[in-house]
Order: C-alpha cells, then sequence, then structure tokens
C-alpha cells in the first residue's frame, strides 16, 4: 500500500477558531463519538436546547486540513430567577483519536480568555475537577448554586473572571441565551 502522507513525529498544528455553520455536522458526529448519545439527557443541555451560544463564544480546533478535531461551546445563563448574568462551558470535546495532544487544553484556555476579553463575569460547567483544576475552575463558589435537573454536586464548578463576582450569587441557573428561534422570525 502507498503511503500518501509523511509520518509525523509530533502533533500536527491545530488553531482554534470561531465555529461556523459548515462545522455544525463534523461538531455533532464529533460530540456522538466523543461522549455518546446519552449527551442529549444531561442537565446543561436544559440550558442550551432552543438556545445561540453566547455571541463570539462558539470554537473549534480546526486540523491542517480544515477538519473538527475538538469543540466548545459558552452559553448566556443567570444565576438564580431574575439572577447576575454568567456563562455555561460546555460540551468540551476532543476527537478521541486525539486525546492527550493538549488540544482541550487549547481549547480551555482560548475559551476562558475570549470570556474575559468579551467581559463576561463568570464561567461555570459541571465537570471533573481534576481536569477543569488546571484551568483555574472549582467548587468553592458553587455551594449555593444549582443546575435545573440532576447533576453531581461536587462536580458543578466555576471561574471567576472578575474578583468577586460570584459573591452571593445563589439559586438556579437559567437559560438566558438567545433563541434559535428568534433568527427566522426577525423579518417578519
Ligand atoms: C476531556 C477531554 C476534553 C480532554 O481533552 P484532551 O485534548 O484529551 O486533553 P489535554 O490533552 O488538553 O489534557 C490531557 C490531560 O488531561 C487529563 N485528563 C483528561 N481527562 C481527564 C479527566 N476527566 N479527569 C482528570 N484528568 C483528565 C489527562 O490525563 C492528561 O493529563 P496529563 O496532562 O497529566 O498527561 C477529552 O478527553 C474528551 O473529549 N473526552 C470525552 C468527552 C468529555 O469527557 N468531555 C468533558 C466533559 S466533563
Amino acid at each position: 500500500m502507498e503511503m500518501s502522507v509523511e509520518i509525523v513525529a509530533h502533533a500536527p498544528a491545530f488553531a482554534m477558531v470561531a465555529e461556523t455553520g459548515a462545522d455544525v455536522a463534523a461538531r455533532e458526529a464529533l460530540l456522538d463519538r466523543a461522549m455518546g448519545p446519552m449527551r442529549r439527557k444531561k442537565s446543561s443541555e436544559k440550558l442550551r436546547r432552543g438556545r445561540r451560544p453566547s455571541e463570539g463564544l462558539a470554537f473549534v480546533a480546526r486540523d491542517a486540513s480544515g477538519g473538527v478535531a475538538g469543540t466548545v461551546r459558552l452559553w448566556d445563563v443567570r444565576l438564580g430567577e431574575g439572577g447576575r448574568a454568567a456563562l455555561l462551558l460546555g460540551p468540551l470535546a476532543v476527537d478521541p483519536s486525539l486525546k492527550n495532544a493538549g488540544i482541550g487544553s487549547a481549547l480551555m484556555r482560548h475559551a476562558v480568555a475570549e470570556a474575559a476579553r468579551l467581559g463576561h463575569a463568570a464561567i461555570l460547567l459541571v465537570g471533573d475537577a481534576p481536569y477543569y483544576g488546571r484551568f483555574g475552575f472549582s467548587a468553592a463558589r458553587t455551594g449555593s448554586l444549582a443546575m435545573p435537573g440532576p447533576y453531581e454536586r461536587h462536580r458543578l464548578l466555576a471561574l471567576e473572571l472578575v474578583e468577586g463576582a460570584l459573591d452571593g450569587a445563589q439559586g438556579t441557573l437559567k437559560a438566558a441565551g438567545r433563541k434559535l428561534k428568534a433568527q427566522a422570525t426577525m423579518a417578519a
């Protein structure tokens, strides 16, 4: 069999870039591969369904040939009824064949930096503290917050982008993102 590519001794370059409409099918297929079909049953999904990601905060890790190697998005939420604004991060996923190459970390750092640049105050997520701790996330400030559905309390993590942003924050997270439907009815 003819080899058409050189053997790559180190990880090829991936670019962390804004997701485009052309990436949606590849992103969904990647999420199914990385997380399985139960991903749609998560409590986080309740806060995402029918909404668009926060403006400018949907990213893919793009490989040299334009393919999607990883994905992360952030969503607008409110902390409690009428509460303060924050972001919910997720899902974060990397193609299973490319795990442990630093792509997840690069996506996380890019997402956090962009959220801070856009003036957001705090990011929440449901995930493994041993992974997300390296990016500054912890459960220290989420004790009075709750997801709208079943979740493991110790996995609700937060990162303040503005110091003190989560002081006194309490209540159940509510979806606050732009609705998908609004796009279609805008012209009416
Ligand atoms: C979790 C995930 C996004 C990490 O992406 P990645 O590109 O493989 O990760 P990175 O290369 O940036 O980091 C790898 C490091 O994270 C560690 N790590 C990965 N998942 C971890 C977890 N769940 N808990 C603790 N550490 C974890 C690895 O052991 C490795 O550690 P090392 O740096 O000490 O060697 C990816 O494995 C994935 O898509 N998993 C399936 C979907 C998923 O679980 N998403 C997160 C939902 S909470």
